[in-house]
């Protein structure tokens, strides 16, 4: 097998411009590991974080940007029984789906969705595994509540919505244009609010307030969240757009009973992601498979324009998720 690669690495922190191609060596998958040929990769909001600098890799994942892909196991590690050379796969990487070849853990990695392509599935294992632990597993997400998510017509966004929906809960949705607001009812929101028109906090409490809120703006939006918050609530931040500090009067969280977490995915435990995906492989997939939910896709651009697609994702013009075409 050939031993160097093309990819596409942060050659300085910056803006779109630092991607750079480069040729890398092929990596080697170690014990517990397949290695992909990538057909395609996802794009998605930490790699602009990685690439400005402001979201460093763990210590022992690629330095290249990518956080999922899809493709042909190319080869596996000593132990690997899940998976044999020549299977089409999408995977959660840690790191380094900008390349022709990406290792993941074997356990990361869920098939193809029938229905979908490669193209569609490199879509889904950032954001499916994101939605998944933070809406279902830590938020608790249960049918007839009253579910709110920010940024509607984001990857994430588009995710949350159809599998809230799927879920049996009521679905709210903040987006930025009538455009997105559209799309978002489309997917399953009973409501979309223009948040450039709209006071979301007034729109919810209207309903009851939220059960849950899944949160990816911050800043303001932290104290807005707790009053859009039903009795009991849980307000669960993934990213912090507009910030992370805010001025916040705690004796609501007690009052009122409201739970406030969050979580990020890259550095959590092999074992802990591992997990995410059997809950997805054994209730996700099977909607996957059925038509029932489907990844929305904004764009694709070749591998060696990375970088006008981080322009495109930053412009935020965007509806849904955005994909590089590696080697389809
Ligand atoms: N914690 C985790 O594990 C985890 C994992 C994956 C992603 N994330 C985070 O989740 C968020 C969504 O990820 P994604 O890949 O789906 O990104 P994306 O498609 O670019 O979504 C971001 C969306 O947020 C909306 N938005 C609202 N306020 C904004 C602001 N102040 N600045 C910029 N955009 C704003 C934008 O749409 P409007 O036009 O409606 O404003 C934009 O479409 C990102 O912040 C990402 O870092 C977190």
């Amino acid at each position: 097998m050939t031993k160097t690669m093309t990819a596409v690495e942060i050659s300085e922190p910056g803006g779109p411009e630092v991607l750079r191609a480069a040729t890398r060596p092929v990596p080697e998958p170690g014990a517990g590991q397949i290695l992909i040929r990538v057909a395609y990769a996802g794009v998605n909001r930490p790699d602009a974080l990685q690439r400005a600098g402001n979201y460093a890799p763990p210590p022992d994942a690629s330095d290249l940007p990518g956080l999922e892909a899809s493709g042909v196991v190319a080869d596996v590690g000593p132990g690997v029984t899940e998976w044999a050379v020549g299977d089409e796969v999408c995977a959660l990487l840690p790191g380094g789906g900008y390349a022709e070849y990406a290792v993941t853990s074997a356990r990361h990695a869920l098939p193809v969705p029938r229905p979908l392509g490669l193209k569609e599935a490199a879509c889904l294992p950032e954001t499916y595994f994101t939605v998944w632990t933070n809406v279902f597993m830590r938020g608790g997400l249960r049918g007839g509540e009253r579910f709110l998510v920010h940024g509607g017509s984001s990857g994430i966004g588009t995710t949350a919505i159809q599998l809230a929906k799927q879920a049996g809960a009521r679905v709210f949705a903040t987006a930025g244009s009538a455009e997105k607001c559209r799309v978002c009812t489309e997917l399953g929101a009973e409501r979309a609010i223009n948040y450039r028109d709209e006071d979301f906090v007034e729109v919810v409490r209207a309903e009851g307030g939220a059960d849950l809120i899944l949160d990816m703006v911050g800043g303001d939006y932290i104290p807005r969240n707790v009053k859009a918050l039903a009795d009991d609530g849980r307000l669960v931040m993934i990213a912090f757009l507009s910030g992370a500090k805010a001025e916040l009067n705690f004796a609501q969280v007690m009052v009122r009973r409201l739970t406030l977490t969050g979580s990020t995915l890259r550095p959590q435990s092999e074992q802990a992601k591992a997990e995410i995906a059997e809950g997805l492989r054994e209730w996700v997939w099977p909607m996957l498979e059925a038509g029932q939910v489907a990844p929305v896709m904004d764009s694709i651009f070749p591998l060696d324009k990375a970088a006008e697609a981080h322009a495109r994702l930053e412009s935020s013009e965007h509806i849904g998720k955005i994909v590089l075409e590696v080697a389809p």
